[in-house]
């Protein structure tokens, strides 16, 4: 690559025949270029490779590699390289190629120095402004690719103290979306979903719950159960959630995992009764983590649940509630964490 900060005025010259060579060098150093110089077409893409120059003159008819195979070849593989023909006889055929492969300029020789100066130097300048106009593109992608950036970690961190804030309204509940998380995490780990997938379900996981936002306190600690219509509040939290992050999380599959995380394996759950595998995947692992923590966590109007016996009801519940093929691996996982735990 031509390095842009830096581009030099500097021409490649290909002619096979020494005369005409000389005389192309001549006329561009006399206008301030530097010249690097090719018998052929072969020699010229040897020479680009190590030094691409931003402008390349190429005599048409050539032995070997002819200049018509030559721009070809340099337009596939330096589109940005600007090409100028030299021809002594006038091959339309040839002509059409070249210029339909992206060619600038094209002469007649003899070569008539006014209209190879006036043909270099427009060439030259038209790849300065090209230049300077990617820089230009480039620079204002960069700025916007930080803001971007900027504004969806400012947003992501006002959802997280908003998710904190949430769940210290009840003590019960603090902290439950981090360990949801962690939870959902170890299980995706354990059975070796790959890392793309593993920050979409980190993200989901740590925001499942932002639906709750909208539920009156009473609801949310009350310590005893819940009236119907109560219910029916809570239940809206995944479809309030997904609608909260759709503006910034673009990501389908997240939001999908937040939308779906109380659905159940037999289609008894909601917000849509999905059911086995056309619940989203990620969903049916938050949804294993959820439940264990909300079970070994105590709540208003009931103690914790020991590990046991939080595992017991997943594994009863494997196939109705939960995704069987899930259920197996979260169960192993947490045994052997717990043999582990005892060795140490
Ligand atoms: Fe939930
Ligand atoms: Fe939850």
């Amino acid at each position: 690559m031509i390095d842009p900060a830096s581009m030099r005025r500097c021409v490649t010259l290909v002619d096979d025949e020494p005369f005409a060579l000389d005389i192309l060098v001549r006329s561009a150093e006399s206008f301030h270029f530097d010249c690097q110089t090719a018998r052929s077409g072969e020699e010229a893409l040897v020479l680009l490779e190590k030094q691409p120059t931003p402008i390349v003159v190429t005599d048409l008819n050539m032995p070997g590699m002819g200049g018509v195979a030559l721009v070809q070849e340099i337009k596939k593989r330096w589109p940005q390289l600007a090409v100028i023909v030299v021809t002594a006889g006038a091959d339309d055929e040839a002509l059409l190629q070249c210029m339909s492969a992206g060619v600038q300029h094209y002469f007649l020789k003899p070569v008539h120095i006014d209209e190879f100066h006036h043909a270099l130097q427009a060439t030259w300048y038209h790849q300065l402004i090209r230049r300077q106009t990617q820089q230009q593109r480039k620079r204002l992608e960069t700025i916007v690719h930080r803001q971007t950036h900027r504004l969806r970690h400012t947003f992501f961190s006002a959802i997280t103290s908003l998710v904190r804030t949430l769940e210290a309204r009840d003590a019960y509940t603090s902290g439950h979306s981090l360990r949801v998380r962690k939870f959902a995490v170890r299980l995706a780990k354990y059975i070796g979903l790959d890392e793309h997938n593993m920050k979409r379900l980190s993200l989901a996981a740590k925001l499942h719950d932002i639906g709750k936002v909208g539920l009156a306190e009473g609801i949310l600690n009350k310590p005893a159960k819940l009236s119907a219509d109560e219910f029916d509040r809570v239940k809206e939290h995944p479809v309030i959630g997904e609608r909260i992050l759709r503006p910034i999380v673009r990501n389908r599959v997240v939001l999908a995992a937040i939308r779906g995380h109380h659905e159940r394996f037999d289609g008894a759950g909601y917000p849509d009764g999905l059911r086995g595998e056309e619940i989203p995947f990620l969903a049916r692992i938050i949804t294993i983590a959820d439940c264990y923590d909300a079970m070994t966590s105590s709540r208003a109007y009931r103690g914790a649940m020991s590990p046991d016996a939080a595992l017991g009801i997943l594994h009863a519940g494997h196939g109705t509630q939960f995704d069987p093929h899930l259920v197996p691996p979260f169960l192993r996982m947490m045994r052997e964490a717990k043999t582990r735990a005892k060795v140490r």
